[in-house]
């Protein structure tokens, strides 16, 4: 038993804030943040409830499939609403979902957490699950921190799964974490985040390398036969450096990062979609999503990719068409 994607969506908050309307308040700049980081702009605002329930809807609606035939759906967030209950609790019942529900904190590995998770209740019994990856870090981020305040948007992206009796399209993962290093990365609850930039970047590069190629070798799997990398969407540089360690070329990058900011969990399926609505993949691809964040956790998840059913006008957030990392060195 194991996993076929059936429907796919996202969703980001309408205001945009752009590096020129940071230069306003902060002492920074455009060039400066899109040198060390690559982002162009973040979407701010909604809670992490109204954009996980928009990016379920949407990807239900592709689907085709009723809200109550869902078995179970978990909420990968970092940044929920409230402390008690999960805010898994407030989607569930805006989208009229059945089964249980619940949240995980992973932090920007969550989405791959609850990929893995998923597939294996796919297993043992659970005939449909929504996996949603929804943040508000615009809540937890402090505007006035130009460290930060660079980095961080918000966002949301889900996939529908179901059951199939045969291996299905998980073909290896990998999951880690090293809690040493929890404090280079934290909030406490009421505060905003506080962040070691430099340590953070030196291990990212580290363990989603490691990570990847972990999950690539238990699928026997070559970096050449990659169609495409979904990685975190931390830093440009993360990524370049990570791909080129892995030995895989930009061009097979799926990237939202310069548009959406890190939105955490989000930035996994923000990115896929992305290339899901740009005709990027084909059945039998393999696609290797793979994550590091907060805790310091890390999580990687190959997929061979089957046909879906045909992405709806709109059920992606899909903008800008520009996709891949070459094209984002043109602008760098
Ligand atoms: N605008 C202008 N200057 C800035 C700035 C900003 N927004 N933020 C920091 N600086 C300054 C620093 O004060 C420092 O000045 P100094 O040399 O006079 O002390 C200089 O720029 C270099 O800072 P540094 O922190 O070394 O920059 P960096 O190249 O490491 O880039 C980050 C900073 C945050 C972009 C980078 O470290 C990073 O992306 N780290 C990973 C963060 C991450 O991915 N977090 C989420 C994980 S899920």
């Amino acid at each position: 038993m194991g996993m076929r994607i059936i429907g796919w969506g996202t969703a980001l908050p309408e205001k945009i804030v752009t590096n020129a309307d940071l230069e306003k308040t902060l002492d920074t700049s455009d060039e400066w943040i899109v040198e060390r980081s690559g982002i162009h702009q973040r979407h701010i605002g909604d809670s992490t409830a109204e954009i996980a329930v928009a990016a379920g809807r949407n990807a239900l609606a592709l689907a085709g499939i009723a809200p109550a035939s869902i078995d179970l759906m978990i909420l990968a967030t970092t940044t929920p609403d409230q402390s008690i209950p999960a805010t898994s609790a407030h989607v569930h019942h805006e989208l009229g979902l059945g089964g249980g529900a619940f949240d995980v904190n992973a932090a920007c590995s969550g989405f791959v957490y609850s990929l893995v998770m998923a597939n294996g209740l796919l297993g043992s019994g659970a005939k449909r699950i929504l996996v949603i990856g929804a943040e508000t870090l615009s809540n937890v981020t402090d505007w006035s921190d130009r460290k930060t305040a660079i980095l961080f948007g918000d966002g949301g992206g889900a996939l529908v799964l179901e059951s199939v009796p045969d291996e299905g399209q998980l073909l290896s993962w990998d999951l880690g974490l090293d809690g040493s290093a929890r404090e280079i990365l934290r909030a406490d609850h009421g505060g905003f985040i506080q962040m070691d930039g430099r340590e953070v970047f030196k291990r990212a590069v580290r363990v989603l390398v490691d990570s990847a190629t972990r999950a690539l070798e238990q699928a026997k799997v070559r970096p050449d036969q990659i169609k495409l990398l979904v990685p975190h969407q931390a830093n440009i540089r993360i990524i370049r450096a990570a791909c080129d360690r892995l030995g895989i070329g930009h061009e097979r990058v799926a990237l939202v990062l310069h548009r959406t900011g890190n939105t955490s969990s989000a930035s996994i399926p923000l990115a896929l979609v992305d290339a899901i609505d740009h005709d990027r993949l084909e059945p039998n691809d393999l696609v290797l999503l793979t994550g590091f964040g907060a805790g310091m956790t890390w999580g990687s998840a190959l997929i061979r990719w089957q046909d879906g059913p045909s992405p709806m006008p709109g059920a992606g957030a899909s903008v800008d068409r520009r996709t891949d990392l070459d094209e984002r060195e043109d602008d760098d």
